[in-house]
């Protein structure tokens, strides 16, 4: 019989609860939890379900050392991925590291580093590029269907927190305890989708409002600007202040345009290019007929155990990462970048100054202070994937 990929979890909160939970009911059945590493609190709560087989660290650097485990899963908070993903590769220990890639592209670099000379798998949660929405726009945009993408415009408001959730951990909303806001956290898929569909931008201008709706330091609310060296423009606004929000991504291209919203898609598709009209066309005014065309988009994406499930066959068979760590890196530039701007209300290049970023992030976390009182709560979840 195949002997089952051990993992040890550093962080019993969230995250981890529902790493552990995938895990022990089934749906990854060539895992064990072989160990968990929390605070005494978190691991009283973990021990209602795990069984007792697991072995229990208060200590992340004696859960590594101890033999116990061939990869850890990081799901503490944000600032602490780098560091033990870092202490976990070296240790010859494969890593799959909760998203964002710390806080820091400083760190997140060194991080990528590490990966890349410890030769371990290292994969990332950034669960929503399993989305077929998601895995449809690729094929679009790759096949050339879309033609030259002019501007993006993509409004990601549908991320709603009330002060209840910024209450349920001491690090949460901080800029010492968690780095930054929705940018940060929530939206942070947004991020990675932006460049996983579109690329890295040369340069951004971000406008955040900092504790707009909720009594929190870091941003609730941001909008940016993202200009790429290929031509193509692009606005994004997020929001934890809105209810309903939008999620709604337009892409204006030169075969028309294609609408992401609730997850399906639109394609206003051009008869002719809008290159090919514009040659043709003599009458100064008129535009291209177009049809809709609503596109088939089928399958559900299982955002909660589908990337570590992914984690363990790479780890056992070898076979592809669906999302490698080092591409974490990616969204955690263009999110400095945004903050860098609107702190400096200047543009920002992509790669970010980190150690600017660093510096700016540093006066903010010196100064930090919590101002709503907090309790740790743990939550389902699958109330946060829409
Ligand atoms: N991929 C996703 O969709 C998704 C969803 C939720 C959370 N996350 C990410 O997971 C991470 C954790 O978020 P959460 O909501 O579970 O937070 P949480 O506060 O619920 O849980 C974090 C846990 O880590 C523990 N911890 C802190 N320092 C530790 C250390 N040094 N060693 C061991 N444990 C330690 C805390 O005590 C806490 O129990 C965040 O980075 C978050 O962005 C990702």
């Amino acid at each position: 019989m195949e002997s089952k990929l051990r993992i040890g979890i550093a962080g019993m909160g969230n995250a981890g609860t529902m790493h552990a939970k995938a895990v022990l009911g089934g749906s990854i059945s060539r895992a064990c939890i072989a160990a968990v590493c929390d605070g005494k609190s978190s691991l009283e709560r973990a021990r209602q379900f795990i069984p007792e087989s697991a072995r229990q660290f208060e200590s992340y650097d004696e859960m590594i050392a101890s033999g116990s485990c061939d990869a850890i899963v990081v799901a503490t908070p944000h600032m602490q991925h780098p560091e033990q993903s870092v202490k976990a590769l070296k240790a010859g220990l494969h890593v799959f590291c909760e998203k964002p890639s710390g806080v820091s592209a400083s760190a997140a670099r060194e991080m990528n580093k590490a990966a890349a000379a410890s030769g371990k798998v290292f994969a990332m949660d950034f669960s929503r590029r399993q989305e077929p929405y998601v895995i449809k726009l690729r094929e679009l945009i790759s096949s050339g269907e879309l033609g030259e993408i002019y501007r993006v415009n993509w409004i990601a408001t549908n991320w709603y927190r009330s002060d209840s959730y910024f209450a349920s951990a001491a690090w949460r909303g901080t800029w010492a305890g968690e780095g930054g806001g929705a940018l940060i956290n929530q939206c942070i898929h947004i991020l990675d989708l932006w460049q996983h569909l579109f690329g890295l931008p040369d340069r951004v201008r971000g406008f955040c409002r900092f504790g707009k709706k909720h009594s929190v330091e870091v941003e609730d609310e941001a909008t940016a600007f993202l200009e790429h060296g290929n031509g193509v423009t692009g606005v994004l606004s997020v929001s934890l202040c809105e209810s309903p929000g939008t999620d709604r991504l337009e892409i204006a291209c030169s075969r028309g345009k294609l609408v992401l919203e609730s997850k399906s898609l639109r394609f206003y598709k051009t008869e002719v290019s809008l290159e090919e009209f514009n040659r043709a066309n003599d009458k100064g005014f008129g535009e291209p007929p177009f049809q809709v065309c609503e596109i088939p988009v089928s399958g559900e994406a299982d955002l909660t155990s589908g990337l570590l499930k992914n984690f363990v066959d790479a780890v056992l068979d070898g076979s592809p990462v669906l999302v490698p760590g080092s591409e974490g890196l990616a969204s955690l530039e263009i999110e400095n970048a945004i903050l860098l701007s609107s702190w400096t209300d200047s543009w920002a290049g992509v790669p970010v100054d980190a150690e600017a970023f660093d510096r700016e992030l540093k006066k903010r976390a010196a100064a930090s202070k919590k101002t709503l009182s907090s309790t740790m709560k743990v939550f389902d979840l699958k109330d946060s994937f829409k």
